[in-house]
């Protein structure tokens, strides 16, 4: 059984800005009814086109579909289209307090339909990643058929979300979800993300001595792991360290995150790849 928020159920039985905007000025429409999940964003701007000024949902998807779609039009009301371009799907689930793992691709749909609406309003090019569309044009080459997903988007999300294993991908896109045709693909775009990401990385030392790979584990994490977590609105704090164990308290949106254990897994293998190997990561609460 899926553990949801409180604010998860909030939004799911009384979602704010149903229905839809008659004179909208962007309308993004992702998802089919044959994978179960479908959205459709209405977005009106204020008399000088920069503000959102109203957003309103029609959606058919689980609760959880629901709550993304209620949290997404309650934070991008107020925002520029830039600003409402770089709300993630992380920050959708954050606002909710965390979704179930299972239930991350709610976010990603509700994040692609602003995307589609906002790039059909500014008369561009459809985005790369709008693979849920089955009637649309999709750049990219498909991996997953059963719903119709591209390397493209893919990877994004995986690198995005620090998605290491292709049941993780699976709950954040659905690729791989019915055949299971495409899992050994989805594995090579895996092992293709976290090859380009260890590409950017500083090369791990030699040899430490314990006060040198004391202050390699600080240094780490203060310049490659924290950053990357406020990005997406988390922090953590150092709190020991103690031989090869490195014990750490996750603050802010990461605290009581659904997925904190995999962002602990994520901090353990970033100082493994640029620390030292043994190196064991235990999250605590202080
Ligand atoms: S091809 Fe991806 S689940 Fe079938």
């Amino acid at each position: 059984m899926w553990d949801y928020t409180d604010k998860v159920k909030e939004h799911f039985l009384n979602p704010r800005n149903v229905g839809d905007i008659a004179d909208a000025d962007a309308v993004g429409e992702v998802g089919s009814l044959a994978c179960g999940d479908a959205l459709k964003l209405f977005i009106k701007l204020d008399d000088n086109k920069e503000r959102i000024v109203d957003a309103k949902f029609q959606t058919f998807g689980c609760g959880s579909a629901i709550a993304s779609s209620s949290a997404l039009t309650e934070m991008i009301k107020g925002k520029t289209l830039d600003e409402a371009l770089g709300v993630t799907n992380q920050e959708i689930a954050d606002f909710l307090g965390g979704l179930p793992e299972e239930k991350m691709h709610c976010s990603v749909m509700g994040q692609e339909a602003l995307e589609v609406a906002i790039a059909k309003y500014r008369g561009g090019p459809l985005p790369v990643h709008h693979d849920h569309g089955h009637d649309q044009e999709q750049e990219g080459e498909i991996v997953c058929k059963c719903f119709g997903l591209t390397d493209g988007f893919l990877k994004k999300v995986i690198a995005q979300n620090r998605l290491h294993t292709a049941e993780q991908v699976t709950h954040f896109t659905k690729a791989g979800g019915a055949c299971g045709g495409c899992i050994p693909k989805i594995k090579e775009l895996i092992a293709e993300v976290l090859g380009e990401q260890k590409q950017d990385a500083p090369k791990r030392p030699e040899k430490l001595t314990n006060l040198r790979k004391m202050q390699l584990i600080q240094e780490v994490l203060e310049n490659e792991i924290r950053p990357q977590l406020w990005s997406d609105g988390g922090d953590l704090e150092l709190i020991d360290i103690a031989g090869a164990t490195v014990q750490i308290a996750f603050r802010k949106a990461c605290a009581g995150c659904a997925s904190s254990g995999y962002t602990a897994k994520f901090v353990e293998q970033k100082l493994r790849d640029l620390v030292s190997d043994d190196i064991v990561v235990e999250e605590v609460q202080q």
